[in-house]
């Protein structure tokens, strides 16, 4: 059965001693709790080594170069980010769609040397305001999965986490109402049940993205098709993060 899974996106903030300082108090406040879902964090690149020796939560890299090694100056390997013990790598997040161009074609290129290599890709999809305003919402998450993902082979696929991030709702405090994500997360489920079975659309995990919080992450995970959050404002602050985590 799939996993429920709790991801914080810290994007570029933190510096090395607050993030490690930050894993390792997170750590010891869900020390005596009994999770209803895997924990990740997501940290800058400099931070991963650090963060990876200092907890046994997950952590995560936020993008990963699509060459396997070589003169890219500036660029990080998935080889290099699996080396300091991160296990997952957040892919395709509107941000970097938006601010460094990232394409479907680009990131189909990063999924596979992602999982070449062994990390678990968490990769998110998500439609703008214009597009859900001009009812094209279903399509683009369409596209942006089959164009990214569709070319992996099922054993492959079944590696992958989805993350549906409607961009109107990233640091908006604009969440999609439940009913909203519920119906995306369904549509997403059918569109890899066509491609690769049930089975494997069943085992697939998908989080949800968007302003969501301990206020609002208890009426999400409870959607049947919603399997855990990607966090970004709410996963800053463990008393924040908790609540989330909790939400299951
Ligand atoms: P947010 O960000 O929770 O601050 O809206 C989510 C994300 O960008 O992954």
């Amino acid at each position: 059965m799939r996993k429920n899974i709790v991801a914080g996106n810290w994007k570029m903030n933190k510096n090395l001693q607050e993030g490690v300082a930050f894993a390792k108090d997170l750590e010891a406040a869900l020390a005596g709790k009994t999770l209803k879902c895997d924990v990740v964090i997501g940290t800058p690149f400099i931070h991963l080594a650090s963060v990876a020796s200092s907890t046994k939560l997950g952590v995560a890299a936020q993008n990963c170069a699509n060459k396997v090694s070589g003169a890219y100056t500036g660029e990080v390997s998935a080889a290099m980010i699996a080396s300091t013990g991160a296990k997952y790598v957040i892919l395709g997040h509107s941000e970097r769609r938006t601010y460094y161009g990232e394409t479907d074609a680009l990131l189909k290129e990063k999924v596979v040397l992602a999982l070449a290599n062994g990390l678990t890709p968490i990769f998110c999809i998500g439609e703008t305001k214009d597009e859900r305003e001009k009812n094209i919402h279903f399509d683009v998450v369409k596209r942006q999965t089959v164009d990214a993902l569709f070319n992996l082979s099922a054993e492959d696929f079944s590696k992958i986490v989805i993350a549906y991030e409607p961009v109107w709702a990233i640091g908006t405090g604009l969440t999609a109402t439940s009913a909203q994500a519920q119906e995306m997360h369904a549509f997403i489920r059918e569109t890899i049940a066509d491609k690769y079975g049930k089975e494997v659309a069943n085992n697939t995990s998908i989080l949800y993205g968007g302003s969501a919080n301990g206020g609002n992450a208890k009426e999400l995970f409870a959607c049947p098709d919603i399997d855990g959050g990607l966090i970004g404002g709410a996963s800053l602050e463990v008393e924040k993060f908790i609540p989330v985590i909790e939400g299951f």
